[in-house]
């Protein structure tokens, strides 16, 4: 099978796509209020010591069974296992990952479909349509589901494509974009008056709200969920990886760009939102904390380029942009996994594959359009509180116990040969082994009562 599938070419192309797969809505809207409304630049810290110390080793055991087994997640979990009965529950990991990572995307399409709506909302509003305008920003069914079957068209063509001509070509486009987007963006709000305040807010250090047990959990959970781990989607990009490539550096590279931009989006978010109480917009919940996630987004931040004039329009465009693309390389990351499980499992040719499923994960979200009020948050939780953290398990044990010790060291020597010598090897078999574990069913046990 390996000789018929699809690989990166280059090792910029990869770290574009599994950077695109992570740097999402996650980063951009997630972290910096979460950072704001924790202590600032102590959550900062923790996240980055939860970041490298645990979610990098959980990406990297993806990464490495991935590039080991060359196929889809099902395969992978069956070939390292020893016993039938070890296999079977690989199998039925991998399909528990690619049904949640289907799921994922059955919601973050309705959110990522807003996003496009309000991108195009300025453009109307500049070529003086304003009746379009507002209906773009209105909440409406027809509107949702519209804009919902237009972003998942767009994810169902770029992974139909393929893995080069598709993922690989896109992501190479749209990271650089997002990344000048947002550092043209940072700049334009810092020079706006309040910004200052925003970012001390952001960089003033408050251990007393960051150290709480509780919190350092939460910073986990966002971790995990920011860098795609859990349900495959890591483990089949790094099966497209040749076996040249050193896979501890590249997923280092991979975090790091994750973590950045989600610092430098705080750079953005943080500021902007004084700028606008500077301008008059409520920036507080009635009980005094920060205002976040969707009201952030669909309201403060509209608001506040309402205050800016005919500049704001363009910044608004500027900024749905920016999250319509972080959103688009997400989700086509998300699609690939039953993509690719379909496609070599059943010998399904990809196009077909890709548009028959993208049409399910369609209508479960039109079915979550239906029924908001009960639909949304419910998915929302079980993917991503429950499933994600006890896959990522899943994931861990396999790569930590169930593998033989051995064959994975001769997987992690193919592009780094002298790997033993590495603190790398010194650290991580271990933390995988036990650590990342642990701490999974810490934040699993959590979430539980919380
Ligand atoms: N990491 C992305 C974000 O921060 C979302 C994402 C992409 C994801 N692929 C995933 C989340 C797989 C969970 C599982 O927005």
């Amino acid at each position: 099978m390996a000789g018929g599938r699809g690989q990166f070419s280059s090792r910029f192309g990869f770290v574009m796509a599994a950077s695109g797969s992570a740097v999402g809505l996650g980063n951009i809207w997630g972290f910096p209020t979460q950072a704001a409304s924790n202590g600032g630049a102590a959550f900062l810290l923790v996240y980055l010591l939860l970041a490298f110390l645990l979610a990098y080793p959980a990406l990297m055991a993806e990464l490495i069974l991935g590039r080991h087994a060359h196929s889809n997640s099902v395969t992978a979990l069956r070939k390292v296992s020893g016993s039938r009965l070890a296999a079977g529950i690989g199998a039925a990991t991998g399909i528990a990952g690619f049904t949640v990572a289907g799921l994922i995307l059955s919601f973050y399409a309705i959110v990522a479909g807003w996003m496009v709506a309000f991108c195009l909302s300025a453009v109307a509003e500049l070529s003086g349509n304003q009746a379009l305008a507002s209906w773009l920003t209105s909440f409406g069914l027809w509107r949702n589901v519209f804009f919902l079957l237009l972003f998942l068209a767009l994810t169902i063509a770029i992974v139909s494509a393929g893995v080069h001509d598709g993922i690989e070509r896109w992501s190479r486009r749209l990271m650089p974009a997002l990344l000048v987007t947002l550092i043209v963006l940072v700049a334009y709000v810092l020079t706006l008056e309040g910004a200052m305040t925003g970012l001390e807010v952001y960089l003033m250090p408050d251990f007393s709200r960051a150290l709480s047990a509780q919190l350092i959990l939460n910073a986990l959970g966002s971790a995990f969920f920011s860098l795609s781990l859990g349900v495959g989607t890591m483990l089949i990009y790094g099966s497209y990886l040749s076996d040249e490539e050193n896979l501890p550096l590249l997923g280092g590279i991979v975090t790091l760009v994750d973590v950045s931009i989600a610092v430098l989006a705080g750079f953005m978010v943080l500021p902007a939102m004084y700028v606008a109480l500077h301008n008059g917009v409520e920036i507080f919940t009635a009980s005094g904390v920060l205002i976040s996630e969707d009201t952030l987004i669909f309201t403060v931040l509209p608001e506040l380029f309402a205050t800016i004039g005919l500049p704001g329009i363009v910044v608004s465009f500027t900024f749905f942009f920016l999250m319509s693309i972080a959103a688009l390389t997400s989700s086509i990351s998300m699609l690939e996994v039953p993509v690719a499980y379909v496609t070599e499992e059943y010998n399904a040719e990809r196009h077909a594959a890709a548009w028959v499923i993208g049409g399910i994960i369609a209508t479960i979200g039109c079915a979550i359009l239906l029924n908001f009020d009960t639909l949304f948050g419910f998915i929302v939780t079980v993917t991503t509180r429950y499933s994600q953290p006890l896959l990522g398990f899943m994931f861990c044990v396999y790569a930590g116990w169930v593998w033989r010790r051995n064959s994975l060291l001769q997987e992690l020597r193919k592009g780094y040969p002298q790997v033993e010598e590495g603190l790398f090897w010194k650290i991580w078999p271990w933390y995988v082994r036990v650590v990342c574990p642990l701490i999974i069913l810490g934040i699993f046990a959590q979430s539980l009562f919380a």
